[in-house]
């Protein structure tokens, strides 16, 4: 049995299938299930810590790894230049370091706060679990074998291509170290995971808000003073 055609090949393929076809079924089938159950009512400060670090990182991150898939070429000159290669890196490794810590924090409120445990199920735990997994890994790939936006134009991007256009090349990845090798099998056991999961929201990303007319919100406040005054009116108000 060749490992890594399992990992890097059939794995990919079918948590890639199961990622496509469940979330698919969720937006036609159960459209009002893609969501991610909003916990702030129950604990605010962690939260907002947690969940902008994580956020704002992870994205940035992301959007790194796919300029590196997408713009192999630009990107190969922008580190042609070792001063703009150790910025790279360096932003890089902060962001990572900010998401990653933004995962803890997050983690961690789970874990602790009781009233955010009882709203918490197993697989929120394993999102998070695998989360951490992504960062630490990526972390310890940038640290221990560095220059990852150089090297990845020469090996991940080509594998993901030969993937996407299906030829598959495991050439690419077998010789690499297990920690990269963690990082990337974790990406597939995420993609298997999303649609079973709250990670699932992101498909819900409210494109349309860039396009759609303006929204005038005005607050009432005569009628808040109003209701305010009868108390048998306002639920809050009550004596
Ligand atoms: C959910 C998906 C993923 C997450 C959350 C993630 C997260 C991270 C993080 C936090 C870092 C460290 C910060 C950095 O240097 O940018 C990193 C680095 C890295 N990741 Fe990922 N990653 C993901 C998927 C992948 C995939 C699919 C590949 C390759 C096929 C990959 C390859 C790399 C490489 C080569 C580095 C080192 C970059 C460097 O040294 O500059 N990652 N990743």
């Amino acid at each position: 049995m060749d490992w890594n055609i399992l990992f890097f090949v059939v794995f990919p393929y079918l948590s890639l299938a199961a990622c496509v076809s469940v979330t698919i079924y969720r937006a036609v089938y159960r459209p009002f299930t893609i969501s991610s159950l909003s916990s702030q009512l129950l604990e605010r400060k962690k939260l907002f810590w947690g969940n902008i670090s994580f956020h704002w990182g992870i994205n940035l991150v992301l959007l790194g790894h796919l300029g590196a898939l997408l713009l192999p070429k630009g990107l190969t000159l922008w580190n042609g230049e070792p001063l703009r290669l150790y910025l790279l890196e360096a932003t890089g490794l902060a962001l990572g370091i900010w998401a990653t810590a933004g995962m803890v924090i997050l983690l961690y409120r789970r874990l602790t706060e009781a009233r955010v445990k009882v709203v918490t199920t197993p697989m929120d735990l394993i999102v998070l679990g695998l989360l951490l997994l992504s960062g630490v890994t990526g972390l310890l790939t940038a640290t221990v074998y560095r220059f990852g936006s150089y090297w990845f134009t020469g090996v991940f991007t080509p594998y993901l291509l030969g993937l996407l256009t299906l030829q598959p090349n495991t050439a690419l990845v077998a010789p690499l170290p297990w920690i990269i090798k963690l990082h990337v099998i974790n990406f597939f056991v995420m993609l298997a995971v999303f649609p079973f999961s709250r990670l699932v929201h992101i498909v819900a990303f409210p494109l349309e808000y860039l396009t759609r007319p303006w929204q005038v919100v005005i607050a009432n406040r005569q009628a808040d003073r109003l209701s305010a005054n009868q108390p048998s009116a306002n639920p809050i108000h009550k004596p």
